[in-house]
């Protein structure tokens, strides 16, 4: 079994590692300072207390994962008996082919270091490293805890036999695995969702629906198929003769826009960041914000319940 090393203690990181330890593996994570470490241990508490209250984990589960999981302050001493690294420190390339360098100085040459990051290719992390072929990304969804998705990508020069050890790692921490076969911009997951979202902003801009009837479309039409049938298995199902047909007259008129538009400029140039700071497309009271939060996490839950059935 991998021996499993995270890097970063941020939104993604403890989440991966309670991830993990959930899973029944060890982990170590490496965190900068004691304060992002308590930072960690908190969110992870938090985390598990909610599951407790969804009776997805009891007492004892929950012990069990609070002991899987070991925090360090020293880089060397949280990897070098790794055999497998995941790293979710900041989206910078700079930063993060500075710490695979320093990675491989510690490890062997056949650990693998997996970066989680959102959009940089693995390749380009990889530039200066002296075994490039054990490079890739394991690209988890936030929260990594509740979503199954764990995108694999392939760099230019990473090996089959790293890939096959990611995908079953990957599905030892009860994720569900895609393989990403070149490093295109944004992977899979992000390429659609930034699709739908670049046509609901051309939508709202042609003042064609308002922002709520946008996302109430998405909500009660499509929303609730795609979680069942994805793009290619509802297009089966309808039929695909009218999916070409829709497909022929529609493509042309989609929005094709290469920046994000007017409104979303305007919302961040007046420091109107969404949730985090009250005010986005929608007006985020303390009550609505808690309350759309919490309608989120019970969806989530209850996709993840329905899971372990299966
Ligand atoms: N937040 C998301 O929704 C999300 C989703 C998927 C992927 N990602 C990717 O995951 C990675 C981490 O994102 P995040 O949202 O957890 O960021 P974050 O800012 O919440 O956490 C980053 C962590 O890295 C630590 N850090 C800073 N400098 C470091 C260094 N030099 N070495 C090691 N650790 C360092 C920080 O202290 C912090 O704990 C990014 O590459 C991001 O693109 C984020």
């Amino acid at each position: 079994m991998e021996k499993i090393s995270v890097i970063g203690t941020g939104t993604m990181g403890h989440s991966i590692a309670l991830t993990i330890a959930w899973a029944n593996l060890p982990v170590i994570v490496y965190g900068l300072d004691d304060d992002e470490i308590q930072k960690a241990i908190e969110g992870i508490q938090n985390k598990t207390e909610m599951l407790k209250e969804n009776q997805i984990l009891d007492e004892n589960k929950t012990k069990q994962i609070i002991e899987h999981i070991r925090f360090s302050k020293d880089l060397e001493a949280a990897v070098s008996e790794a055999t497998f690294i995941i790293e979710a420190a900041p989206e910078n390339l700079e930063l993060k082919q500075k710490l695979f360098k320093e990675l491989e100085q510690f490890c062997t040459k056949d650990t693998i270091l997996a970066s989680n990051s959102s959009s940089l290719p693995p390749t380009k992390i990889a530039q200066n490293l002296q075994y490039p072929q054990r490079v890739l990304g394991t690209h988890f969804w936030n929260p990594a805890h509740l979503l199954p998705l764990v995108e694999i990508i392939k760099g230019e020069k990473t090996e089959h036999i790293f890939i096959e050890r990611a995908r079953d790692l990957m599905i030892r921490i009860n994720k569900q695995p895609i393989l990403v076969n070149k490093e295109v911009v944004g992977f899979v997951g992000n390429r659609l969702q930034f699709a739908l979202f670049r046509e609901a902003q051309h939508l709202y801009e042609t003042e064609v629906a308002s922002i709520h009837d946008i996302d109430t479309a998405v909500q009660l039409s499509i929303g609730r198929r795609l979680g069942i049938t994805g793009p290619f298995m509802t297009a089966d199902l309808g039929g695909l003769d009218i999916f070409k047909s829709i497909s022929d007259y529609t493509f042309s008129d989609l929005s094709n826009q290469e920046t994000a538009s007017d409104t979303i400029n305007q919302f961040v140039h007046e420091g109107h960041l969404g949730e985090k700071s009250g005010k986005g497309y929608y007006e985020w009271e303390e009550r609505f914000s808690k309350e759309m939060k919490q309608k989120r996490e019970a969806e989530l839950i209850r996709w993840l319940k329905k899971d372990a059935k299966k």
